[in-house]
């Protein structure tokens, strides 16, 4: 059975004094057992919240890394400075990445494969762009992205792999998608899963929604049968909503 999962990407928010002040509050929440729980604070704070929720159900992830083990790269951060401090999950092509810091769906590869050879989580993001839905080459823009950031895995490798469809109109907009449109895009994709590896892969893969979750709209997105549970951005900045949207499901 795959797992339920609700990350909050803290994106480029909350200083020292606010993640901590965060955390206490997340930690005196009840987790529901079925469902897996982490967020992602910024670089300079990991270390922190790691050390905050041990002994909680909350884990914690990186919101980028490099593919490189170590050495010229200025201003990057490898795998085993992530794995040193405790992190072992990473998200890699979300959007912002993608378009305001010029990642390809070629250097995010590199990361992928760097994460899932060095035992470490990936969460993939992907998702089309406004123009694409418009013109109707969603699907096509979706499948691309999904060939060339995790299709070239080796099957193992996809017990360390979680994906997240993010439409880009959706983020940060307020607009989400319909549940039906939401359900429509993880169904093809839990298909070409399917299509590319097994049935059985395909059904074991948590594939998480992420654009404008809301507590009062992910419950029904979080209904469609091939919606595993989300990613969350804004909401993940208030400790209420982001409880109320692990308890959506
Ligand atoms: P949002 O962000 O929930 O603020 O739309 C989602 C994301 O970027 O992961």
């Amino acid at each position: 059975m795959r797992k339920k999962i609700v990350a909050g990407n803290w994106k480029m928010n909350n200083d020292l004094s606010e993640t901590e002040i965060l955390l206490r509050e997340l930690k005196n929440k009840i987790i529901p057992d079925a469902v897996s729980v982490m967020v992602a604070p910024t670089f300079v704070n990991l270390q922190t919240a790691v050390q905050l929720l041990e002994g909680t159900e909350i884990g914690v992830a990186a919101q980028n890394m490099y593919f490189e083990e170590k050495g010229a790269f200025t201003g990057e951060v490898s795998m085993s400075m992530l794995k040193g401090i405790g992190v072992d999950t990473v998200i890699l092509g979300h959007s912002e990445r993608r378009s305001i810091f010029g990642e390809t769906n070629t250097i995010i590869a590199k990361k992928v494969q760097a994460a899932v050879n060095n035992e470490m989580t990936v969460i993939f993001c992907f998702g089309e762009e406004l123009k694409d839905r418009q013109s109707g080459s969603h699907f096509e823009v979706v499948k691309e992205q999904l060939d060339t950031g995790v299709f070239t895995l080796f099957e193992p490798a996809w017990k360390n792999v979680i994906l997240a469809y993010e439409p880009v109109w959706a983020i940060g907009t307020g607009v989400t998608a319909s549940p039906e449109q939401a359900q429509e895009m993880h169904g093809f994709i839990r298909k070409a899963i399917a299509e590319r590896y097994t049935n059985e892969l395909a059904e074991n893969v948590s594939i998480l929604y992420g654009g404008s979750v809301k507590p009062n709209n992910a419950k029904e997105i979080f209904n469609q049968p091939d919606v595993d549970g989300g990613l969350i951005g804004g909401a993940a900045l208030n400790a209420d909503d982001f409880m109320a949207i692990v308890n959506a499901f």
